[in-house]
């Protein structure tokens, strides 16, 4: 029997351990034959240790040596030699392992792309057909132990914390988050559906209808919709619910929940409070609801200076309801004609039409601006942006909408282009009073700014039938370096409240019933005020890991197609399970 229970991991061994007989077991990472003497790396998720295999010391030892290939799984069992040649580059580089015993426990095919190589990244189409092997390479598998610590960190703060977990239904009834259902035929009730849950949202609503008073699940989600490097179409959610509970109590636990799971994985003390900020002020500073707040160049708006410029285009656009508004680069001054050109071209990518800069050197204004900017006008600009000499600053006139998101966009590449972002740098920020509904122009209808269950702002309750779109919501998203990394609200408790926002929404009585009618009933047995939020787990890993894409930080992800390329999912299925689903296919 080949003997492969390990005494060490191939990161363990040190010069401490010379002398020791040991057994490492693992994947032959390269091999160097130089004639006499074959040197393996042996590879495992710990490290590297370099094997030796004398041909003076065991012939027969060698000659098998000589038949390992790349990926090989291998035991080996040998004693731990001093180098003479240390390896610095490796935690055991001091040591090496003189092999009397290999065994091979596997045997590999060419790989399709070389595990051992860091320098060249086989396509990523490939690497997630063979996830196993790009998992070999690393990152990945650094990234899942991540995981698993912030998974054990949330579950051991939420208990310390009173919160209950609870598992909901994945077969389920659809819950809207503003996505498509991924939809499961039911096979006994014929032409029947279940919705994989988009979020466990009314599960947890009704878990607060039942008494239980805190409740959290690392809760895994369903989403049919567009995908971008940070959204896949089954993510985890760090699910909260808890009753008779406002802000100010709930704001506190989500920080010390980030605290510990920071601490735990990455030894980071993050600092609570969070920073807090409206919704309408995020837009009006930052022109985005999740500005990132690593780097400064906050936007200003300069509705008034442009008024009173000579420049007509300026005055056209405020005519008609637009807006005026830049930020400015400290030190911008020295970005270069085509830099400007560059960034033009980049705002234009996104529908508008011109960008207009100010450089400020020597006290004077330069740019085509300028000559529409009166000398004695000059000040009220400077102030306005607060421009010092050798800063450039950036303006855009459109309809607010427009020239805020440009703005926005512009001012992170021009972060990232300028290098003003520094590692290990998180900043947290509530945005708080999100609008209750937003008008869907494609559709030509309201829709809920967050979802449908929560609660209008106590201030605005008399506006959501006379101007909806001027009612506030008592929602919250926190945001971490310019993603939403959690979102949540206070809720609807009272039950013809609920069904009136559904009304708003379009929904007739009977698609309210239908829909939401076993809900809407258990809002009327007694609902005590809940509040709660659900944090993007995978999203928040991807960021503790500084890494831009989330499949990094996803053990199985989907491509951007929303398909697994290492299973081939979604598939067809055999005729036969159709026939019995009875679903007919075209
Ligand atoms: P929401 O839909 O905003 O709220 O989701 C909460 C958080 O989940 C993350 N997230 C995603 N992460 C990866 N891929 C996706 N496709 C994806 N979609 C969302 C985001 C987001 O902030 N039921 C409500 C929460 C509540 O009100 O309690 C909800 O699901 O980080």
């Amino acid at each position: 029997m080949v003997v492969f229970k390990r005494t060490h991991t191939c990161g363990e061994l040190r010069e401490q351990n010379v002398g020791q007989n040991v057994t490492l077991s693992g994947w032959v990472h390269r091999a160097r034959d130089l004639g006499g003497l074959l040197f393996i790396d042996l590879r495992d998720r710990f490290g590297i240790t370099q094997v030796v295999l004398d041909s003076a010391k065991n012939k027969e030892l060698y000659e098998l040596g000589q038949k390992l290939r790349a990926e090989f799984v291998i035991s080996i069992k040998g004693e731990v030699f001093k180098r003479k040649d240390a390896n610095p580059k490796l935690p055991t580089g001091q040591i090496e392992i003189t092999a009397n015993e290999l065994h091979v426990l596997s045997k590999a095919e060419v790989p399709p792309f070389t595990v051992a190589d860091d320098m060249t990244e086989a396509n990523e189409e490939l690497r997630l057909k063979y996830r196993y092997l790009d998992m070999r390479k690393g990152p990945i598998l650094d990234n899942l132990v991540i995981r698993h610590k912030a998974m054990m960190a949330t579950r051991q703060f939420m208990d310390s914390q009173g919160f209950v977990e609870v598992i909901t239904p994945i077969l389920s009834k659809s819950t809207p988050e503003g996505a498509r259902d991924y939809l499961v035929p039911s096979r006994v009730n014929p032409g029947q559906f279940f919705a994989l849950p988009q979020s466990p949202q009314m599960f947890k609503q009704i878990l607060m209808i039942g008494g239980l008073d805190r409740y959290f699940q690392i809760a895994t989600c369903f989403r049919d919709e567009d995908l971008r490097a940070d959204r896949q179409p089954e993510f985890a959610q760090i699910d909260v619910e808890m009753s008779f509970a406002t802000q100010d109590e709930l704001f506190p636990i989500i920080e010390n929940l980030v605290q510990s799971i920071f601490k735990h994985c990455k030894d980071v003390a993050v600092d609570a409070p969070f920073l807090r900020m409206s919704y309408a002020d995020c837009m009006e500073h930052y022109g985005c609801d999740k500005p990132d707040l690593r780097f400064g160049m906050r936007l200003k708006r300069l509705d008034s200076q442009a008024q009173a410029s000579s420049f007509t285009i300026f005055h056209d656009i405020l005519a008609n309801g637009g807006t005026v508004k830049g930020f400015t680069i400290k030190g911008g001054a020295d970005i270069s004609r085509k830099g400007i050109d560059e960034y033009t071209s980049f705002v234009g990518q996104l529908g508008v039409k011109g960008l207009a800069y100010i450089k400020l050197q020597d006290g004077t204004f330069s740019s085509s601006l300028a000559k529409f900017i009166a000398p004695e006008q000059q000040p009220e600009w400077q102030k306005a942006l607060e421009m010092e000499n050798g800063d450039l600053a950036f303006i855009i006139a459109g309809t607010t909408k427009k020239t805020n998101q440009a703005l926005d966009h512009l001012r992170r590449r021009v972060a990232k282009d300028r290098k003003l972002i520094a590692a290990n740098d998180y900043k947290f920020l509530w945005v708080t009073d999100f609008p209750l509904f937003t008008y869907n122009e494609e559709e030509g209808r309201l829709e809920s700014e967050h979802h449908p269950f929560t609660s209008p702002h106590l201030d605005d309750i008399d506006l959501i039938e006379k101007e909806p779109l001027k009612a506030r919501s008592s929602s919250y998203d926190l945001v971490l370096n310019g993603y939403e990394i959690a979102s949540g609200s206070q809720r609807i408790h009272d039950s013809h409240l609920q069904d009136t926002i559904f009304r708003i929404l379009g929904l007739n009585e009977e698609e309210r019933k239908m829909r939401f009618g076993f809900f809407i009933e258990a809002l009327q047995f007694g609902t005590p005020p809940h509040i709660g939020v659900a944090l993007g787990f995978d999203r928040m890993i991807m960021i503790l890991v500084e890494t831009e894409g989330i499949r990094d930080v996803i053990a199985f992800p989907k491509t951007q197609k929303a398909s697994c390329l290492m299973t081939g999912a979604p598939s067809e299925v055999a005729t036969v399970q159709l026939k019995e689903l009875k679903i007919a296919t075209t």
